[in-house]
């Protein structure tokens, strides 16, 4: 009688949480963007997969958090993502606007990238699939954003399943343990680095430099260097 009440316990408390399933199809399904309200307002970055070398290294390493909000553009189709990102415990925010054409989202500043939903199990989050050029390359990347503070060790688990369907390393995983940057999106004196209109304006030869240094494992040791001496 125990042991029927453990399995239909287990059975019962399985069903209850979100439908796991490990059919690829299913697990890398592209959703439709019908608007772009579902986009707007706060998000935290939980996980990121991507293919860009040496990403989940230097994002260990240096990152401490990333949040973002996104806002409206003018033009009924357009947003504007702004990104805080807490390195080595210095704030430096990028503003990216995006547009949004048939179910993707694009822009071209400060790197020209596409971008799709992906679906999710998790309902306080948005699965994005993109894809960001550097210098010569393409690279994809797969990023969780939530409202929550916390992701479920079962979200945490489907992301990974994409992630390997998707043939993407395994995530990253960002945590917010050490204090999100203030929101410096509205007034401009504050210690947040703003690195907008320096990476829009960066040469295109600086751009296919750092995608060369990222594909070498002495250029990322480079970077890596670079990075500690800003300590
Ligand atoms: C948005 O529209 C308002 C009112 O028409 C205008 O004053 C403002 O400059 C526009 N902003 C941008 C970024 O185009
Ligand atoms: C959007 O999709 C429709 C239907 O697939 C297609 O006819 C149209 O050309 C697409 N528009 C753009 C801007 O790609
Ligand atoms: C990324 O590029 C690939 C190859 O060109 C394409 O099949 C895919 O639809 C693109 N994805 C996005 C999100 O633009």
């Amino acid at each position: 009688m125990m042991l029927f009440l453990i399995l239909a316990f287990t059975f019962l408390s399985a069903g209850l949480s979100a439908p796991l399933t490990s059919d690829c199809d299913t697990l890398t399904q592209q959703v439709e963007i019908p608007s772009r309200d579902p986009l707007l307002g706060v998000w935290t970055f939980a996980l990121e997969s991507t293919d860009i070398p040496g990403s989940k290294l230097l994002l260990k390493m240096f990152v401490e958090n990333v949040w973002g909000k996104v806002f409206p553009a003018n033009e009924s189709d357009s947003i504007f993502v702004f990104q805080v990102q807490k390195i080595l415990g210095r704030c430096f925010s990028i503003t990216s606007k995006l547009t949004l054409v048939n179910n993707t989202l694009h822009t071209e500043h400060p790197l020209s990238a596409s971008e799709v939903l992906l679906r999710t199990s998790c309902s306080d989050c948005i699965l994005l699939l993109s894809n960001t050029t550097l210098g010569e390359s393409t690279y994809r990347t797969m990023q969780l954003l939530t409202r929550r503070p916390k992701l479920t060790s079962a979200e945490i688990d489907e992301f990974k399943r994409q992630a390997a369907c998707l043939n993407l390393p395994p995530p990253a995983i960002l945590t917010a343990n050490k204090g999100f940057c203030p929101d410096s999106s509205a007034s401009k004196d504050t210690e947040t680095t703003d690195l907008t209109s320096v990476l829009s304006q960066a040469n295109p030869e600086y751009m296919k430099i750092l995608d060369k240094l990222l594909s070498s494992q002495s250029g990322i040791k480079m970077i890596v260097d670079s990075m500690r001496n800003q300590k």
